[in-house]
């Protein structure tokens, strides 16, 4: 199998080195910026003999290279800085998205892509806009972050392992996300038995303060393990059609009563990439929040729509 990494950043390099490490694929790993991708990937190749795993990688600035790809992962863009606004990063990392789209469209048509730039929800459906990949084999990272975020809050709560806590966040990636704590549980036993609404309803508000949280202590950067870790859990369902029924930024239609939009819904991956959105049944507080999503994200491609112009 062969994945591309777009971006040598830290989550496209930290990604790169999970897929290594779980010996998923060789990987190409493409920057803008000369010699990142190629000395970060030299350096990874020189860790293989010790870490013990037979994965090719290497790294450059052209696309050539990335043809015969199973798999994209693309992590291009700038992360927002302080005093930023979303219309602002939208600009930037809208126009980036829209070349490497182009760029990809013409190495390698068959791959499959997951997105993980931000803002997640909307990057994707501009990748999806400006290529010709068909909506099953484009999706986006988020809702694995955020689940994996939900899961780790819940158990430290509840002094348990985060391994047990079972849950879903659905929605787009920000502040309309949607955890589903009316599902969540702990080896089956319901969330509720061990936590009472209060509790419930603060977890779920630092889940979607989750990204946020970090930035506030790094200070220069954002998060890129659970990202890196959370985008290769999506890739090996992939690469080794796994059939796993994750929350995926997909493209849904009429499904949930949406149409037309690429929305964190629990979703189906396999060697096809979407291979269903599972309708999961949801209550009636959960499925108005859902749409209230679908309209911050629907807004922000309206956005998008007005500034795409000017570029
Ligand atoms: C996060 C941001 C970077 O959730 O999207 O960490």
């Amino acid at each position: 199998m062969k994945a591309t990494v777009v971006g040598a950043g830290n989550v496209g390099a930290t990604t790169a080195e999970y897929l290594l490490r779980e010996g998923l694929a060789d990987v190409y790993m493409v920057d803008v910026v000369e010699g990142l991708a190629a000395g970060k990937a030299l350096d990874m190749a020189q860790a293989a003999p010790v870490l013990g795993h037979s994965c090719r990688v290497s790294g450059g600035t052209e696309y050539g290279p990335a043809e015969g790809s199973d798999l994209v992962i693309i992590t291009a863009g700038i992360a927002r800085k302080p005093g930023m606004s979303r219309e602002d990063l939208l600009k930037i990392n809208g126009g980036i998205m829209a070349q490497v789209a182009q760029n990809l469209w013409h190495a390698c048509p068959n791959a499959v892509v997951i997105v993980v730039s931000n803002p997640l929800d909307v990057t994707t459906h501009i990748f999806h806009e400006t290529s010709g990949f068909p909506t099953h084999r484009v999706m986006g990272m988020a809702g694995v972050l955020d689940t994996a975020r939900f899961r780790t809050f819940i158990a430290r709560e509840v002094g348990g392992s985060a391994e047990d806590v079972s849950a879903m966040v659905l929605g787009g990636h920000g502040d309309s996300m949607v955890p589903l704590a009316s599902q969540a549980s702990i080896s089956g036993v319901p969330l509720t038995h061990f936590l009472d609404d209060d509790t419930i309803a603060r977890l779920v508000q630092r889940t979607r303060d989750g990204g946020a949280e970090i930035v506030g202590l790094l200070k220069t950067g954002s998060a890129f393990y659970a990202p890196a870790a959370s985008t290769v859990q999506m890739a090996s369902a992939i690469l080794r059609d796994e059939k796993r029924l994750l929350p995926v930024c997909a493209h849904v239609n009429g499904q949930y009563d949406l149409r037309n939009l690429f929305l964190g819904v629990p979703a189906r991956l396999g060697r096809r990439g979407v291979e269903e959105v599972v309708p999961v049944e949801l209550t009636a507080d959960e499925l108005y929040a859902l749409h209230e999503s679908a309209k911050h994200v629907r807004s922000a491609i309206e956005t998008w729509n007005a500034l795409k112009g000017t570029l």
